[in-house]
């Protein structure tokens, strides 16, 4: 049996302050009900960040910001720095959604920087990696993700590796337009994506979440938890509305803990 799952979502670019309250109050409510072995967390826009840490402060739930700068300080027009998120006092940090790697052109580079910036912080880098359409239909998922890897954690000790959570969302499953990936392929790719961390970290490897997500929802959730190499679900849509998550966390818990 696994030993603790995390399972959270992304709200991207879609609730406001009161909306993001709304859902936390009740969210902290499902929390204290559910075993501690599910780690929770959301992750809201920068504007809702403080207001939602004052109610979820003292409760399980991690909070995690969408992204962030990698200098501390600076001539950044429009950028967040890791020392004013810590300031707030976020868990974690997102970093290269395939959304930020798409629209803002975000590379392994620029992630690699805000992970070892975040470190310092003690905030937990959730870095996302995944194929698109194209490396798929071109068989060449592995060699992309394994590239994805190398370069976002570079220069990190094994330390700093057990601080990290990975997230494996393949870009053509995720969003509106998404097909759900086939559960045999996640195995697959889950599978390798261990071997690669455990040749990046010997042992450490092995410690590392790997969470899976791109159209996660009711129907198919239970089949990616049930993986060995899937230690957790990255959950957009399926998760925005309180009473759809809270149905996905109840049958998740007497899943795995009944
Ligand atoms: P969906 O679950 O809506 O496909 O989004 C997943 C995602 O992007 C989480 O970061």
């Amino acid at each position: 049996m696994k030993k603790k799952i995390w399972i959270g979502t992304n709200w991207k670019m879609t609730k406001t302050i009161a909306e993001g309250l709304d859902f936390t109050h009740e969210l902290k409510k499902i929390a204290e009900a559910i075993s501690p072995n599910i780690q929770l967390f959301i992750i809201p826009s920068h504007t809702s960040l403080f207001p939602i840490k004052e109610v979820i402060s003292g409760s399980t739930i991690y909070l995690g910001a969408q992204n962030m700068h990698w200098e501390d300080s600076g001539a950044y027009t429009g950028e967040i720095s890791p020392r004013m998120l810590d300031e707030i006092g976020i868990d974690m940090i997102e970093l290269g959604h395939s959304e930020r790697r798409q629209y803002y052109n975000e590379t392994d580079e620029a992630i690699n920087k805000k992970i070892l910036a975040a470190l310092e912080y003690s905030i937990k880098p959730l870095i996302c990696i995944g194929e698109n359409i194209e490396q798929k239909n071109n068989l060449i998922s592995k060699e992309t993700l394994s590239a994805q890897l190398k370069v976002c954690l570079k220069g990190l000790s094994k330390e700093q590796a057990k601080q990290v959570v990975i997230a494996y969302e393949p870009v053509w499953a995720i969003g509106e337009q998404g097909i759900p990936a086939e559960v045999e392929y996640v195995e697959e790719i889950h599978d390798f994506l261990r071997q690669t961390l455990i040749g990046l970290f010997d042992d450490t490897g092995m410690e590392i979440p790997v969470l899976y997500g791109g159209s996660v929802n009711h129907d198919n959730f239970l089949n990616y938890i049930n993986l060995e190499n899937v230690n957790g679900l990255f959950v957009g849509r399926a998760a925005w509305e309180i009473d759809s998550f809270q149905k996905i966390l109840y049958q998740l818990e007497s899943h795995l803990f009944d």
